[in-house]
Formats: structure tokens, C-alpha cells, sequence
């Protein structure tokens, strides 16, 4: 996990937004090799989008070869909605730059089978080679994309109804009337963002701060979904000092700490190079989704308990190698059996029944007894 601290939210926007660019750029993306970008919506990426599309006006980056998976989209609204996502991407982002319409994915909320709609946006994710870098946003209560409070850790894309917080925090844009919020949404599981080969949060204000102290500093926990960054490889969360309040003041120390040796190094975010470049056979990376689990007829079905990131496939140089265990069995042994002295591990191990006869019985000098029914002899 990296944090990286910024001044405020124009800082981190711009952080945020030189490092999508210099990732596009070091792959170096062509039609037969896309980068794929996932993409959030909120009031937080707003300040990412304008940076992408200036630096775009100025020559200095193309999403000619980027294709966009969007996270999620409401439910039950018109396309065309000005609050929809669809509007929201073409106004904020799509429109200004010059990616190819038939590379932007965005969930359909009108789609007459919602739960098709689901499966397919999944398919698609895999039949595109997975997402490369999945930027993303959260909610007061530490949601990633919709995946509300409670939302299993192993969830895919599917039908998602919002919690009451959320309800009321999305008011704001709907003339903070309750009854014009859509109650329901579609959004990529938990899983399928943990399944992108990088993530990037970007948080901003005091507002997110008790959920980024909930995400970093305590478990993972389905009860504030952005926790389960914390099983990625490769996650990042870039925040402005006003969302670290609820931080230790160590915690914030050690994260640029962290930060100020990685620049003296050279890197931002140490990525194995099949990452980076997206070099090698990426539908073999550990990213992507296996064609079983998206082909499942049906969003009812039971979904993977396990992380399949806690199973990598990746080359072992790229990541750490689990020790080898030695060639013998490991037994489980006594601590007493280990002391140097042999004789003083045998008085101090706990003698079974027979053995705490046999002592008291040489420390007594009595005969041996022999038990005959009831009565000894
Ligand atoms: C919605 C979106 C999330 C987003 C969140 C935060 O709930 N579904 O993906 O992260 O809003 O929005 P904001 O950045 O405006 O706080």
C-alpha cells in the first residue's frame, strides 16, 4: 500500500493525473496493445479528468489506444440524464479527448436484462485483458464504486441497492430532493476492481477521513469496502491533508516517510515490469478473470470466497517467493526436547501416569504395584 499526502486537492488531483500519464506513456499502447483504464465518477476524479484533458489540449498524452471500463451507473434514469454517469464521463472527460467511442464501457442501467448486463461487462473486462490501472473514488462510508457497506469482498458486477447514506450524501445532485435519487445502481463487484492489475484512490476532504482510517489503519472488513485494497498488490490512495485527520499521527510520518525515500529512489509505485508494460501473456496474468466464473448464467450463483490474488500466477521473480520448507517432515516437537542437556529435559518434561509412578515409587523404595481387580497386591 502507498499513501501519498498532498497539500490539497489540486495537488492531488495533479499527482493523480501525472501518474495515470506517465503510466500510458511507459506502456506505450497500441490498437493490438490497449491500455485499459477503469474509470470512477464523483466530485473527487473531477479534478484528475480536467488535468487528463488539458494535458491532452497541450499535445502531451493520447487515449487513441486507452480503452475505459466506467465502475458503475444508476439505475432506472434516462441515459441522458445530466446526473447519469453516461453524462457525467462525456461531459467531464470523454468529449474533450480523443478516445474511440466504440473503447468507452460503461454499464447500461436501462438494460432490459440487468443481470445479463452484468455478466457481459465482466465478459468484456476479460475479453479486453483485464484492467490495467483502475482509478477510483470513495463514499463517506468507505465504498468503492457501489459496493455499500456489507457488499461481499468476493462480489462481482451486479445489481446494487444503495444505502441510505448514499441516498443522501447523491441528494446534492439532485436538487437535495430524495425521491429524485435512484435508489438502485449497477457497479463492478469488489472483486473485479481488487482483479485490476493496479488501483489508484484518489480522497479528498475531511468528510472521507474517518473511512480512510477505517481502510488503512484497521482490518479488512466488508463493512468499509475500500479496506480490501489491502489485499492488491499494488494499491495506491493519494488523499489531501484534510482527509488524514483521523490518521496517527505515525501512520501519516511513516506513509511519507515512505514516499520520500521511494522519490530519492526514483519510483513512485514499485510495479513488476509485466505490469508496467503489460508485457507477457496478460490473460494470464493474475488480474483477469477466469471465463468459468463470467460465463455463470446467472448473478445468483455462488460466488469465489477466496481471493484469487491470494493465489498469483505471476513469474516467481516478479513477486516475493514463499520460503521452501526442508526436505523432512516438520513434526511438532517439546521445547524441552530442544534443550542442550538431555537429562534435564527429561526431568523437566511432564510425566505421564506411569512414569510419576515409577518416580515416586524409586523415591520411596517401594515395591512395584500390580492392581488385581480392585484390590493390590
Ligand atoms: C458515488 C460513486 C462512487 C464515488 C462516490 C464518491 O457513490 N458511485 O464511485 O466514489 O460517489 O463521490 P464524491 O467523490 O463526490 O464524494
Amino acid at each position: 500500500m502507498r499513501l501519498i499526502i498532498r497539500d490539497d486537492a489540486e495537488a492531488s488531483s495533479s499527482y493523480v493525473a501525472n501518474y495515470i500519464i506517465n503510466r500510458i506513456k511507459n506502456f506505450a499502447p497500441t490498437p493490438a496493445h490497449p491500455f485499459v483504464l477503469g474509470l470512477p465518477t464523483g466530485s473527487s476524479p473531477l479534478g484528475v479528468y480536467r488535468i487528463l484533458v488539458e494535458r491532452y489540449k497541450a499535445g502531451e498524452i493520447s487515449f487513441e489506444n486507452v480503452i475505459t471500463f466506467n465502475m458503475d451507473e444508476y439505475i432506472g434514469i434516462p441515459r441522458d440524464h445530466p446526473e447519469s454517469y453516461h453524462s457525467f464521463m462525456y461531459k467531464h472527460f470523454f468529449s474533450h479527448v480523443n478516445i474511440h467511442p466504440n473503447h468507452v464501457h460503461i454499464l447500461n442501467g436501462n438494460a432490459p436484462n440487468l443481470e445479463a448486463e452484468c455478466v457481459a461487462y465482466e465478459a468484456k473486462i476479460k475479453a479486453s485483458g483485464g484492467i490495467d490501472l483502475f482509478l477510483a473514488g470513495i463514499g463517506e462510508d468507505g465504498h468503492i464504486a457501489f459496493n455499500e457497506p456489507g457488499s461481499s469482498l468476493a462480489s462481482r458486477t451486479r445489481i446494487k441497492t444503495l444505502a441510505y447514506d448514499t441516498i443522501l450524501a447523491n441528494s446534492r445532485f439532485f436538487d437535495n430532493d430524495l425521491a429524485q435519487v435512484p435508489k438502485m445502481a449497477l457497479t463492478v463487484g469488489v472483486q473485479t476492481v481488487l482483479e485490476a492489475r493496479e488501483v489508484v484512490v484518489i480522497i479528498l476532504g475531511a468528510r472521507k477521513a474517518l473511512a480512510l482510517q477505517r481502510c488503512i489503519e484497521q482490518g479488512v472488513n466488508h463493512m468499509w469496502t475500500l479496506s480490501s485494497l489491502q489485499l492488491h498488490p499494488h494499491p495506491m490512495i493519494v488523499c489531501d491533508e484534510d482527509a488524514t485527520l483521523e490518521l496517527q499521527v505515525k501512520t501519516v510520518k511513516y506513509f511519507k516517510s515512505i514516499e520520500k525515500v521511494a522519490s530519492e529512489q526514483g519510483f513512485e509505485q514499485i510495479l513488476p515490469s509485466a505490469v508496467r508494460t503489460g508485457s507477457g501473456n496478460r490473460a494470464a496474468a493474475p488480474a483477469v478473470v477466469t471465463v468459468d466464473e463470467v460465463q455463470s448464467p446467472t448473478i445468483l450463483s455462488p460466488q469465489p470466497t477466496t481471493s484469487r490474488l491470494l493465489r498469483p500466477t505471476t513469474p516467481a521473480a516478479e513477486y516475493p517467493v514463499r520460503s521452501v520448507s526442508p526436505d523432512f517432515e516438520l513434526v511438532p516437537d517439546r521445547m524441552a526436547s530442544r534443550l542442550p542437556d538431555p537429562s534435564f529435559a527429561a526431568r523437566r518434561l511432564t510425566p505421564n501416569p506411569e512414569e510419576r509412578e515409577e518416580r515416586e515409587r524409586e523415591r520411596h523404595q517401594v515395591p512395584r504395584t500390580v492392581w488385581v481387580g480392585a484390590v493390590g497386591v
